[in-house]
């Protein structure tokens, strides 16, 4: 999926998200003919749930099947797509995103079914960016000319480390050299469309071996970097190894010293820091991904998936936190039975939508301007949430935030304390809207 946004905003806020049948909406963004185009667009993500092995570190939602029936996932993804779609009553898709799992396990046959049925409903420009992501194996590298052909204009890569035994160790199924090919191949598909996803904080990883894993990326990537920390997940085989001793984790100095060192790297050859994993050169940030830090509708379709839209389809006027069925033998006869498989619908109050329109512009380094803070809440600007806090004035005392005429954002060090600095801007933000209850 769009990698560890949805666990970040679930992580993030505070106040957690209001249960569809006892919402009360006092505003929303539907109603207003100020925010037509809120509505009007979504961008797209359709989760392929099926691996080939389970990575040591991972707890996506993915499974590992005897065998896929791929005609009736292909089936249950373009009929939840038509659903949705329909439900959003949106008229354009702005971008589509193949995540997994390991989507390049599909079939090009089936991606290019589930654009059509995209393609028929609404506009999609032959200028959206399709991304797909790709394992690195040979089987995978075998299938990126005709998932081109079909479409697809932006790969992902999940290249992960550089160093083989360290790809052993997590349980990869692909060679560092199998990377390069891989990579070679796709930039020679869509130059310029091309990105890499690397992690750092990797068990037995060290600062010098981090500093050489980044030289050798810039020699041999493209114009898209993500970077992402190690995250140590619960309930999986990684967890247990390290909490027996199997295994060591770097400290938190050591990650806290390796993103730093990536980050001055990259930017001294070429990449600008677009978001707190994400580095680009020549316009090539993932549109996609930008659309989530902007706050803006997307729809998700297949097992897991998650979306944010207003249901207009259904009299709906508010946005909604939908969520897929996560198994999917479950999500396939759902589809079937009834069009989708969404499990879970969560109305989001107007605090709740400024919440996560803080959460994830923050991400960026250009923060969140005035111009798009008004698009969601027109009624009081950042100056005035954020300007009179004394803990805010704080952090921008200290140098870690700042607040301007163009908006609000963090500095370059403030980033990397973001996960302490959205708290207090979330507590603001609640005191804000409810003066009283927080008071
Ligand atoms: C879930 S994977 C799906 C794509 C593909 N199957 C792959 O593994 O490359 C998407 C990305 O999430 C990141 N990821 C997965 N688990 C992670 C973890 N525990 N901590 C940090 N990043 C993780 C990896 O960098 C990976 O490229
Ligand atoms: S291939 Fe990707 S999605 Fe599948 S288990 Fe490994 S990290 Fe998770």
């Amino acid at each position: 999926m769009i990698k560890y946004i949805f666990r970040e905003v679930s992580r993030g806020l505070s106040l957690g998200l209001r249960r569809f049948s006892d919402v009360k909406v006092t505003e929303n963004v539907a109603d207003s003919p100020a925010f037509p185009h809120l509505t009007e667009q979504a961008s797209l993500y359709v989760h392929w749930p099926y691996c080939l092995r389970r990575c040591t570190y991972c707890n996506f939602n993915k499974y590992i099947p005897k065998e896929v029936n791929e005609d009736i996932m292909a089936k249950c993804l373009q009929r939840e797509t038509e659903t949705l779609l329909q439900l959003s009553q949106i008229s354009c898709i702005t971008s589509v995103f193949f995540g997994g799992g390991t989507p390049s396990l599909a079939h090009p046959s089936t991606i290019a079914k589930i654009l059509e049925t995209v393609s028929k409903q609404v506009y999609l420009s032959d200028e959206a960016e399709v991304t797909l992501e790709v394992n690195p194996t040979p089987v995978g590298m075998s299938k990126l000319k005709d998932f081109h052909f079909v479409g697809v204009n932006r790969f992902s890569i999940g290249v992960q480390s550089l160093q083989d035994e360290h790809l052993k160790s997590l349980g990869r199924d692909h060679s560092y050299l199998e990377a390069l090919q891989t990579l070679e191949e796709a930039r020679r598909l869509c130059p310029g469309g091309v990105s890499v996803d690397i992690m750092f904080g990797r068990p037995e990883q060290t600062i010098e071996s981090w500093s050489n894993e980044l030289s050798e990326i810039l020699r041999v990537c493209d114009d898209h970097v993500s970077l992402y920390q190690l995250t140590l997940e619960r309930g999986t085989q990684l967890f247990k190894q390290v909490h027996c001793g199997q295994v060591t984790m770097p400290t938190e100095e050591m990650t806290a010293e390796m993103y730093r060192c990536a980050r001055k790297t990259l930017q001294q050859h070429g990449f600008q820091q677009y978001e707190v994993s994400n580095f680009a050169k020549n316009n090539s940030e993932s549109r996609h991904n930008l659309s989530y830090w902007k706050g803006k509708q997307y729809i998700g379709v297949g097992p897991g998936a998650h979306g944010r839209f207003v249901p207009i389809g259904e009299g709906g006027t508010a946005r909604e936190a939908r969520t897929q069925t996560l198994e999917p033998d479950v999500w396939i006869c759902e589809v079937q039975q009834r069009g989708h498989g969404t499990r879970r619908r969560i109305q989001l109050g107007h605090l709740e939508l400024l919440e996560e329109v803080l959460v994830m512009g923050m991400r960026m380094t250009k923060g969140i301007n005035h111009k798009h803070w008004e698009l969601f809440n027109p009624e009081l600007g950042l100056h005035e949430i954020f300007g009179a806090s004394p803990v805010v004035q704080e952090l921008l005392q200290s140098g870690q935030l700042i607040l301007d005429d163009r908006g609000l954002r963090c500095s370059w060090d403030g980033l990397a304390l973001l996960d302490s600095i959205l708290p207090v801007l979330l507590l603001e933000l609640d005191k804000q809207s409810f003066p009283k209850a927080a008071s």
